[in-house]
């Protein structure tokens, strides 16, 4: 193998920077000639690819975003898309791939590889860490500090005024952000959608901390099955029924996927990027480099993805503990 391509693709997420970097210069320590292909899978149709440098990924190691910028791209999801992408990437002579992203640019690699059986080795950018494959995923980290330095700072104004604050966070149809910032933050509830919540639950759990707090925070996974937090706050209130109690809603949104990624999302996202590269040249074809247990390891596409990675138990329970 003499040239390879890397891009980011879906949700962008904070390392992705990090991993960019890691993949270009792993690729250019082992002889390897390395292409940048621009906005995903949309830039692959559209041949929008350049060759990188090693300097061309200098001093975006600490930045959020990703420099090759991300889509979520309808065409490639289309026999005729994926034959666009294709040609270009035949015309550039690339004969590896390393694709940064989360679930639904997997499953694009791993129909892509299917059609036309370029190796391609994945790397696990995503703030939701919803991915088999890995202990966590490169941006979590770092959405979870953001979602935390929010909280912090609700819970401040929440005690000022006596309130009681629903705090919608980000993860999709996954509850990991949710439950890390509610156990960093002392929440006095958390609400994921992996666990059906009872409303009454969360009713109790507020009478009970009025006894001796005058102010509490829920936090909302926004793919919870009992709606966003708006309408968790609307139910409540109304199963309160206290007027003396005042009830607020912030979403976070996201401010959760941007900002400069944390030490350990760059050490991860860095590790993953040179492990991707070391996979293509080891015949690793379509398959996803994680870290499990402080180990590198590669995991078939298949496997990571459209199963419900299970949240830590432990999480759970020291939730529920804590918030007595
Ligand atoms: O997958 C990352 C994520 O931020 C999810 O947490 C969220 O549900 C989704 O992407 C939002 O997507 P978009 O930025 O396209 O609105």
């Amino acid at each position: 193998m003499k040239k390879i391509a890397v891009f980011t693709s879906g949700g962008d997420s904070p390392g992705m920077n990090a991993c960019v970097r890691a993949v270009v210069r792993t690729a250019i320590f082992k002889g390897l000639e390395v292409y940048g292909i621009y906005r995903g899978y949309e830039g692959m149709i559209d041949g929008d690819i350049k060759r990188l440098q090693s300097h061309s990924v200098s001093n975006i190691v600490q930045r959020g975003g990703t420099v090759l910028k991300s889509a979520r791209s309808m065409e490639f999801k289309t026999p005729e898309g994926r034959k666009k992408a294709y040609d270009n990437l035949k015309a550039h002579g690339i004969e590896g791939l390393v694709a940064i992203g989360g679930d639904g640019t997997f499953t694009g690699a791993k129909i892509f590889f299917e059609e036309y059986g370029i190796p391609t080795i994945g790397c696990p950018g995503t703030i939701d860490n919803d991915l088999y494959g890995t202990d966590y995923t490169i941006g979590f980290d770092t959405a979870v500090n953001t979602a935390l330095e929010a909280i912090d700072k609700i819970r401040d104004t929440a005690a000022a005024h006596d309130r009681i604050f629903f705090i919608e966070v980000m993860g999709r149809d996954a509850g990991f952000i949710a439950v890390e910032s509610g156990i960093g933050g002392g929440a006095e509830f958390v609400m994921v959608p992996e666990t059906k919540t009872d409303l009454n639950d969360v009713v109790k759990s507020l009478k009970n901390n009025r006894k001796n707090r005058f102010s509490s925070i829920v936090v909302v996974a926004e793919g919870d099955e009992a709606g966003n937090a708006q309408t968790v706050m609307e139910i409540v209130k109304n199963k309160v029924n206290d007027p003396t109690k005042d009830f607020k809603v912030t979403t976070l949104g996201h401010i959760q996927r941007g900002g400069n990624p944390t030490a350990r999302d760059r050490v991860l996202a860095s590790r993953c990027g040179m492990s991707a590269v070391e996979g293509l040249l080891a015949g690793h074809q379509f398959h996803m480099a994680g870290v499990v247990n402080q180990q590198v390891v590669f995991t078939p596409f298949v496997d990571c993805i459209g199963m419900n990675k299970p949240l830590i138990a432990d999480h759970l329970k020291l939730m529920k503990i804590l918030s007595i």
